[in-house]
């Protein structure tokens, strides 16, 4: 009695595995579904077969396969590329994944050349290749939604360049600003980001194909070629650091976390703005929802549910960064759980930068409201005690004067501007008429006049700025 198996053929019995041939029992059917990861790793298919065209010219061009087989591979490859995308492809949780399946697939529609493919390369070097191609092409797409949204806020930032409107500090008024100047703000944000993104896509854009399990291979393989063919910048250096290495996916978390925060604080106070207490903005009704209790309700949903979602994003960066931690070289089964969290921050900073890109051109300043509320709370005290410095009283005493100014009109229920000279001078013999110049809001916000700061002039010249800077990056 001899214990040989016959060879596996996966082609005709999608139970036999690619990897069969040492194997006495068949695989337990639990631990097929547990160890599959072709429920969600078939995003990248088309990713995987752009990989493989690559690797299997570079074959034959380097001699490994001959131009005939190449040319089999090839067309039986594109086949099946068009086969998925038409939603025919007959995905199988026995062949565990992505990779298996099509090349499982490609051996099907083929014959024998098909199992010549995988020469020279492993699973672990094209997944890591595919994830990158994949990554990549998601970046490019972020990042031209990211300059939708940046152009919007800049637009509108010009729009409001003059809107008067209280600035904050721990929420409570402090000195009056420009919408403009706000919504600059988050522009600066985004430009951050932008730069996050673009570097982060350096280290994404490496090629790790010919790593292949971890040791590289004894085919005379030439990587250059297949990065060049695949449009990176460079192969990667090592390869046991090739198959393992996850810290360009970590980074586009960190990317994305970053994000989706500063999301977060616009979106926050977007609903705040929203609410009937500050009134200051109009939100489009295609962005809001009602309720089904409250007739009167119109709910922000679009903003809320940003912020909500910037804790998935969060989570994401920590997950990645825990299934990294402590991993030993080289490749680990371990890493199959990056792609879930990956594609997940990939698709949520996408729809968010969507939903923002569509909501900023459509915001409505409510102007009186924000002038009215920019007028109280004592927003232009500090300005009071700018003038008496000028005046020659020193910053300390001046910075006492007013505050018994604010508290004598807080007594009279008045603002600053409203009170008379007459009542003003009690406190200092220093204000003379021209203080009512500097107690307006508009003579406010005109003085902070240098780089940075919110006078409309400056506000134009920073919208200016911005543009410039946008209209460098394609
Ligand atoms: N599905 C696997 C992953 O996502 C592909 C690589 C598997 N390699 C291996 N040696 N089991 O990481």
């Amino acid at each position: 009695m001899s214990n040989e198996k016959s060879p596996s053929e996966p082609a005709n019995n999608p139970a036999a595995k690619l990897w069969g041939g040492r194997f006495s029992e068949a695989t337990d059917a639990f631990v097929e579904r547990f160890t599959a990861s072709v429920a969600f790793d078939q995003r990248m298919a088309l990713e995987d077969i752009q990989g493989s065209l690559a690797h299997a010219q570079m074959l034959s061009e380097v001699g490994v396969l001959s131009d005939g087989e190449y040319r089999q591979i090839a067309g039986g490859l594109q086949d099946i590329a068009e086969e998925i995308q038409a939603g025919e492809f007959p995905w199988s949780v026995q062949l565990e994944d992505v990779h298996m399946n099509i090349e499982a697939r490609l051996t099907q529609r083929i014959g024998a050349t098909g199992k010549k493919l995988h020469t020279g390369r492993s699973r672990n070097d094209q997944v890591a290749t595919d994830i990158r191609l994949w990554l990549r092409a998601r970046i490019d797409l972020i990042a031209a939604e990211l300059t939708r949204l940046q152009t919007g806020l800049v637009e509108l930032a010009e729009r409001e360049a003059d809107t008067i409107m209280p600035g904050f500090t721990h929420l409570q008024s402090a000195q009056p600003v420009t919408f403009g100047h706000h919504l600059l703000a988050w522009n600066a944000m985004l430009g951050r980001d932008f730069e996050r993104l673009m570097d982060c896509r350096k280290r994404v854009n490496r090629s790790p194909l010919g790593a292949a399990a971890l040791a590289g291979t004894s085919y005379p393989i030439n990587r250059e070629r297949t990065s060049e063919l695949l449009g990176f910048d460079a192969p990667t250096e090592n390869s046991l650091d090739s198959v393992s290495d996850r810290d360009f996916a970590i980074e586009f978390c960190a990317f994305a976390a970053l994000l989706l925060t500063h999301l977060s604080r616009a979106s926050e106070e977007l609903v705040l703005w929203t609410s009937s207490q500050f009134n200051f903005i109009d939100l489009p009704d295609r962005f809001c929802t009602g309720s089904s209790i409250m007739p009167q309700k119109k709910n922000p949903d679009v903003p809320e549910l940003v912020r909500g979602k910037t804790g998935r994003v969060n989570g994401h960066l920590i997950a990645l960064l825990t299934l990294m931690k402590s991993q030993p070289l080289a490749y680990n089964k371990d890493n199959q759980e990056d792609k879930e969290p990956l594609f997940d921050a990939a698709d949520t900073a996408l729809d968010c930068l969507r939903a923002f890109a569509d909501m900023v051109p459509a915001l409505k300043a409510k102007k009186e409201n924000m002038l009215e509320a920019a007028a109280k709370g004592f927003s232009t005290a500090t300005d009071l005690a700018d003038y008496l410095v000028c005046k020659g009283v020193p910053f300390r005493d001046a910075h006492e004067i007013v505050g018994q100014s604010v508290s004598f009109a807080i007594e009279q229920d008045k603002d600053l501007a409203e009170l008379s000279l007459v009542q003003l001078r009690q406190f200092s013999a220093e204000i003379g008429e021209d203080v009512f110049e500097v107690l307006t809001l508009e003579g406010s916000v005109a003085a902070r006049d240098h780089i940075g700061g919110t006078a409309p002039k400056q506000v134009r010249a920073a919208c200016e700025r911005a543009r410039e800077m946008i209209s460098q990056r394609s």
